[in-house]
């Protein structure tokens, strides 16, 4: 009975929380994001962005590209390839410290990060010496979150990278951890191809494998996903600090164009006695998911450690001539990183609406409009007259050309603007009786409800000032 009410409370609670659950179940529904192979039982942790998801999704790359790449003068992009050369991971130091503790439960076999469960049952915050962590777990303090057991294996290294093999070529060849490396290595193509000027970055948009030992939470950790990159090279001699903060501000900027409210955001720096020994500073932006902070993207100096070593590594000169001073140096880098599938995330919770409407509540995913997969949605009034089918089609075909459109006959106008509001389009048009009359629509505004009458030969530029609008 206790444990009913405690949950009941639990559902009025949640009724207008976001949840991961809600997120979850509207992915799936409204074809966002499927669970990978269900028919093969499913695949853990593995996604399909569906129809509207992948529309989102390059919608969110397209934003960073226009903000980062197209907008500055500064930076170029790039398109390396996901299996890069072996020796890089040596040069990188991936094949050697890319890891995570780990540790087994003897009793029920599951593998758990080490560092996290020291973290969670004994409050300290430990990270490589897995001596110290072994010792720990033999003290008998820590509890199996799966099946309740006391009695762990050593804690070890796991290596996070993915192996694979590659004809011709001897030695482990890995998928990338990270797209940083793929654009390190065309440095020297780019000075001599592109009469590039310091400070300029590379940027790289693109898909990373990492073997975690613990995914979940939906799209924010998984074995598979997607990064946008820029290594940013600059003068080991000007100013670090003020492009730093810029950055930083550049990346909140993208975060809240993702429709972020400037309330579920934070900046965690790491503390200086945690970083590499070539980083300067290191900032995560942390974002309030509904299972608490986590990090979305992150800002890092990385001083010359990739450049160095990768000259050192190929025996290749990788550094820059200053045509004022006639000076040549290894350029310093900082790392603004972001994840394509926690930005995807971001922008699902931020949109994510229940309301109550005179006829009755709805979901509506309020997309920043440049985001939305769909822009306008066409329907006839009726299905069953033929007239008004054809003229709202002829509206969608001419409408198509320059916008992303959805015609829709099915069912009654009301069940279609609530299909509308979950996948978030902006703006649905119906082609009436009086239509067929006055050679006009009614156009309902997703946000307001609103619905006005407009001459058809004025809906494209109706629409292009409005979807124009932030
Ligand atoms: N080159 C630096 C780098 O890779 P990172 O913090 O390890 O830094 C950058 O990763 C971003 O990639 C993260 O901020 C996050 O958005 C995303 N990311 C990392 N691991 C991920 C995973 N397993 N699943 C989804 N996104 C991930």
């Amino acid at each position: 009975m206790t444990q009913l009410l405690i949950e009941f409370k639990e559902q009025l609670l949640n009724k207008n929380m976001i949840t991961m659950e809600k997120i979850i179940s509207l992915s799936k529904r409204r074809g966002f994001v499927f669970p990978a192979c269900e028919i093969y039982g499913g695949l853990a942790n593995a996604y399909s962005y569906g129809p509207y998801g992948i529309e989102l999704k390059n919608n969110i790359k397209k934003l960073w590209w226009e903000m980062f790449v197209h907008q500055r003068e500064d930076v170029i992009g790039i398109d390396g390839p996901i299996i890069l050369h072996p020796k890089l991971w040596e040069a990188s130091g991936h094949t050697v410290g890319f890891n995570d503790a780990m540790v087994d439960c003897k009793k029920c076999k599951k593998r758990f990060r080490a560092d996290h469960l020291i973290n969670e049952f004994v409050k300290k915050d430990m990270e490589g010496n897995l001596e110290a962590m072994t010792e720990i777990f033999k003290k008998g303090e820590i509890k199996c979150p799966d099946c309740g057991a006391f009695d762990w294996t050593e804690v070890r290294n796991f290596n996070m990278m993915f192996k694979t093999r590659m004809n011709g070529i001897e030695g482990d060849i890995y998928l990338r951890p990270e797209t940083a490396g793929a654009i390190f290595v065309e440095f020297k193509n780019i000075i001599d191809s592109m009469r590039v000027k310091l400070p300029f970055g590379i940027a790289q948009i693109g898909k990373a494998f990492r073997n975690e030992i613990i995914a979940g939470n939906f799209i924010f950790r998984t074995r598979e996903f997607e990064q946008m990159e820029i290594e940013y090279f600059i003068n080991p001699e000007t100013k670090w600090e003020p492009l730093f903060k810029e950055w930083l501000k550049q990346q909140e900027k993208f975060t809240m164009a993702l429709g972020a409210k400037k309330e579920s955001l934070r900046f965690y720096e790491h503390p200086k006695e945690k970083l590499s020994h070539y980083s300067k500073k290191t900032v995560d932006i942390e974002y309030k998911f509904p299972f608490g902070f986590g990090e979305l993207f992150g800002l890092a100096h990385r001083g010359d450690f990739d450049l160095s070593q990768h000259s050192k590594f190929s025996k290749t000169k990788l550094d820059y001539l200053d045509a004022k001073t006639n000076k040549r140096f290894i350029p310093h880098v900082l790392e603004p990183t972001f994840g394509v599938d926690r930005a995807l995330l971001v922008s699902l919770l931020s949109a994510y609406n229940e309301e109550k409407t005179k006829d009755g509540d709805r979901i509506v995913m309020k997309f920043p409009k440049k985001l939305a997969p769909i822009k306008v949605a066409i329907f006839p009034l009726l299905r069953n007259k033929p007239n008004l089918v054809k003229k709202a089609k002829d509206i969608f075909n001419d409408l198509k050309k320059d916008f992303v459109c959805e015609f829709d006959d099915n069912g009654n106008i009301g069940k279609r603007y609530r299909r509308q509001d979950e996948i978030g389009t902006p703006y649905c048009i119906t082609f009436d009786f009086d239509s067929l009359k006055n050679k006009d629509v009614t156009i309902r505004d997703r946000d307001t409800m609103k619905q006005e009458r407009i001459k058809i030969k004025e809906i494209k530029d109706y629409l292009k000032d409005k979807l124009n609008e932030l």
